[in-house]
């Protein structure tokens, strides 16, 4: 069986702690199996546009630790077109590439399987996103940084909310997937978490609706208690973000609210430990499975262990939030908040 030489890789779609982790562990696996690595930069851009370089096992000293991506990262809409892709498949083949690794998330993925109609060679994803929002994998690289980084944030504003009891409203990254909001509000004890799983919104009578009902939590617990009062939202969810909802909120509530959009925080910063050891993992596995002869897959971690899903099941259906979750917080937390004040 012809053995693998030559491994492309590169980054795609929302940058996430953790993806330099995974190219050291690509690098260094490919370094102990005799595999070139080719690092190619801004996502499918530098499969478009021939920019390139070799990627040396020397070059990844130091990198476990950083954030963003030393190949770089981006979305290329030249992707969704035929002709993009035709570019992208004559690079591969011109470079006598065997086989290609995208670290990315579900879009990124969609790239990946469309890629393959114009070229055979091996193909492997490793998912890094702070969106967690892949079905397969009970983690994606990146998210529990993110997560961590959001809780740090919040809990600080917690601090002076309390101080001047005020109402916050946070607004999170994930325009797509509720799971950094829904996860964040619980660990931050929010008092209210409006995401995608259980706040909709698509009426402007459901918005009336929902703009009494969170009016309503707020004045009780105003009326009980003096202290600070956090609602977390999903970016994309409200129109008009975090700063219309304050204003919306204003007029049933007469209280003010500050609004504070967490942003591209949530996406840097230095890995935490479980996002470095997933991406170490999830790196060496994508080069023994490109060594094995496989294509088409991801690579994935369920109940703590490191297996393959087909991309193509990857892709098919968004990770949904832990139901526990969702009725922790409707039938009890929020519940609880709103009894006890
Ligand atoms: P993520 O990979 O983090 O989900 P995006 O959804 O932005 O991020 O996707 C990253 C890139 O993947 C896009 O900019 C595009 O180049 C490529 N891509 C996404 N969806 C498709 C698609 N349906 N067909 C071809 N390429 C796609
Ligand atoms: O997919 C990662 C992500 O950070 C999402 O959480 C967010 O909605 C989006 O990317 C923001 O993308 P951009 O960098 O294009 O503003
Ligand atoms: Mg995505």
């Amino acid at each position: 069986m012809q053995k693998i030489k030559k491994v492309a890789l590169l980054t795609s779609g929302g940058d996430a702690p953790g993806m330099n982790a995974a190219i050291r562990a690509v690098v260094l696996a490919a370094h102990h199996y005799k595999i070139e690595i080719i690092g190619f930069k801004h996502g499918y851009n530098g499969l478009i546009n021939q920019d390139f370089f070799i990627l040396d096992h020397k070059q990844v000293h130091g990198l476990i630790n950083q954030g963003g991506t030393l190949l770089k990262s981006a979305r290329c809409k030249e992707f969704h077109h035929q002709d993009g892709l035709k570019q992208a498949a004559n690079t591969l083949i011109k470079e006598k590439i065997d086989a290609l690794i995208v670290i990315g998330g579900d879009g990124s993925f969609n790239g990946l399987l469309k890629l393959q109609q114009h070229w055979s060679g091996q193909v492997i994803g490793i998912p890094g996103t702070i969106d967690n929002d892949i079905d397969g994998t009970d983690h994606t690289i990146g998210f529990t940084t993110a997560v961590n980084t959001a809780i740090e944030a919040i809990d600080k504003i917690r601090d002076t909310a309390d101080a001047f009891e005020r109402v916050f409203i946070v607004e999170l990254m994930g325009r797509h997937s509720g799971q950094i909001t829904f996860n964040v509000g619980v660990a931050c004890a929010a008092e209210q978490v409006l995401s995608f799983e259980n706040f909709f919104v698509n009426t402007e009578k459901d918005r009336s609706a929902r703009l009494n009902e969170i009016a309503e939590h707020i004045k009780k617990a105003q009326t009980t208690t003096q202290s600070s009062y956090i609602i977390v939202i999903a970016e994309n969810l409200w129109r008009g973000g975090a700063h219309q909802l304050a204003i919306d909120l204003k007029q049933y509530t007469q209280t003010d609210c500050t609004a504070c959009i967490l942003g591209y925080i949530q996406r840097g910063g230095s890995p935490v430990a479980e996002d470095r050891i997933l991406a170490t993992k999830m790196g060496v596995a994508a080069i023994k499975a490109l060594n094995d002869n496989k294509t088409g897959l991801m690579i994935a971690e369920q109940n703590n262990t490191i297996t393959t899903v087909s991309l193509s099941t990857a892709i098919q259906h968004q990770k949904q939030v832990s139901q526990n979750l969702i009725d922790a917080q409707k039938n009890i937390l929020a519940m609880s908040a709103q009894s006890s004040v």
